[in-house]
């Protein structure tokens, strides 16, 4: 044989065997794939067993746990009620305090919104409170304050034995002149549950702080909760009031002016004030003084009987008389008068305490309002040291 063909005839059989060998450990290779993924597969199946296992018991617990709960249920309802319901008690505190530049009730303004320049400083009690509860909420512009009446000074009364106090069902209404209305048709403070709703302009968050504006509070009021305005339902277009409510009671007054020396005065009474107003300056402080009395801030029986307002308070008073926030029975709107005998409105003097000064005024016949006079009168909390205007100041612009 010619050797060169003996060459190509062993050449051809090596490369067969090499192919054979080739097609064999391939075939090696997938049974030992396949077997790996049987493997997978079975592993896949008894975990997917498993899980089903484990949600079917879940199901099963927890319809355990319904049952219960609707057996325990049923048991609750059919069993006698509480012997004393007075002792379902829901233990509810204060998580935070108002610092308000309404230092007593008289001024505070009737709605909320109507002052822009009416500041207020949100405590919380970072005990009840940690600051990252606040995170988000200087997003919103507005927010909801609940919180408690605390000047009422009926509620040791309520607390302690509500079924003796003399709770009233109806309450007069200063827009219906005297008129009674039930107390949810009001907003009267004095309430089954004197708790009180409020919203303000969110306008900075610090710490465990909130600096709010266009508040109606009062300084000192213990606040229960705070949530942020949802304009998207909390403001109903068709919503509708009672005819005696579109009868205009807000009374904006014809001006405000001050007396030649007042602002004088007032730079001189602001170093009292200044390290722990809300207010940058006695400038600014003047601002707010302006809008809260552009409103009528007196009572109906001030403004009808100037002179004897303070004997139709007690007399109101005696007779267990509650009205709307602005006619407090145990509210002494302090009326200074100038004459007793006059009986011309303008010559008396009334007095109001915002951030611990003391402003007195009269208002003329015609509705305008004359400031006189500004006076220390109280000294700001402690707390105000750490919530001042400087503490706002960089939030504030
Ligand atoms: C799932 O439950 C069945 C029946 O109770 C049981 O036989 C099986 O072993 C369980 N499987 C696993 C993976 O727990
Ligand atoms: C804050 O809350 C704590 C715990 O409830 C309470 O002991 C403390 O008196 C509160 N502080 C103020 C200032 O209300
Ligand atoms: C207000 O603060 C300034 C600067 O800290 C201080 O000099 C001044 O005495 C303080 N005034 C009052 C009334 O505390
Ligand atoms: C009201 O203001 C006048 C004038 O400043 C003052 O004389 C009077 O004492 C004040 N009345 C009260 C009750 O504070």
């Amino acid at each position: 044989m010619d050797a060169s063909i003996l060459e190509a005839k062993w050449s051809r059989f090596t490369l067969t065997l090499a192919l054979a060998a080739v097609s064999m450990s391939t075939a090696a290779i997938s049974v030992y794939i396949f077997k790996r993924k049987t493997n997978g597969l079975n592993s896949k199946l008894s975990e997917l067993e498993a899980s089903l296992n484990s949600s079917l018991e879940k199901c099963a617990s927890e319809r355990q746990g319904r049952i219960r709960a609707q057996q325990a249920l049923r048991k609750a309802l059919t069993q006698p009620k509480c012997e004393n319901p007075e002792m379902n008690h829901y233990p509810m505190t204060p998580i935070g305090i108002i610092q308000s530049c309404f230092s007593t009730r008289y001024g505070a303004p009737r709605q909320p919104l109507l002052v822009p320049l009416a500041r207020a400083c949100l405590i919380f009690n970072t005990s009840r409170v940690p600051p990252a509860s606040l995170e988000g909420l200087a997003e919103y512009s507005h927010c909801w304050v609940i919180y408690v009446f605390h000047l009422n000074t009926d509620l040791e009364k309520l607390w302690k034995n509500p079924s003796k106090s003399k709770f009233k069902a109806k309450v007069r209404v200063p827009r219906l002149n005297g008129g009674r209305m039930g107390v949810f048709a009001t907003r009267s403070p004095h309430r089954p549950c004197p708790i009180g709703l409020t919203v303000a302009k969110v306008e900075a968050v610090q710490g465990n702080m909130v600096l709010l504006s266009g508040v109606d509070l009062v300084d000192g009021t213990p606040v229960l909760d705070v949530k942020p305005y949802l304009p998207y339902c909390d403001s109903i277009k068709e919503a509708g009031v009672p005819n005696w409510l579109m009868e205009d009671n807000i009374l904006a007054v014809a001006s405000v002016s001050f007396s030649e020396d007042f602002t004088s005065t007032l730079k001189n009474c602001w170093t009292m004030a200044e390290n722990k107003s809300l207010y940058a300056s006695p400038d600014e402080f003047q601002g707010l003084i302006k809008q809260v009395l552009s409103w009528d801030i007196r009572s109906l029986s001030q403004r009808n009987r100037p002179h004897d307002a303070v004997s139709v308070k007690e007399n109101a008073e005696l007779l267990g008389d509650t009205s709307d926030k602005d006619e407090c029975p145990d509210e002494t709107a302090r009326v200074h008068e100038k004459e007793q005998n006059s009986q011309n409105s303008q010559d008396v003097i009334y007095n109001l305490t915002l951030e611990g000064l003391d402003i007195s005024y009269r208002i003329d016949h015609n509705s305008n309002v004359i400031v006189e006079k500004v006076s220390p009168f109280m000294h700001l909390s402690n707390d105000r040291n750490c919530c001042n205007y400087l503490t706002w100041k960089d939030k504030l612009q």
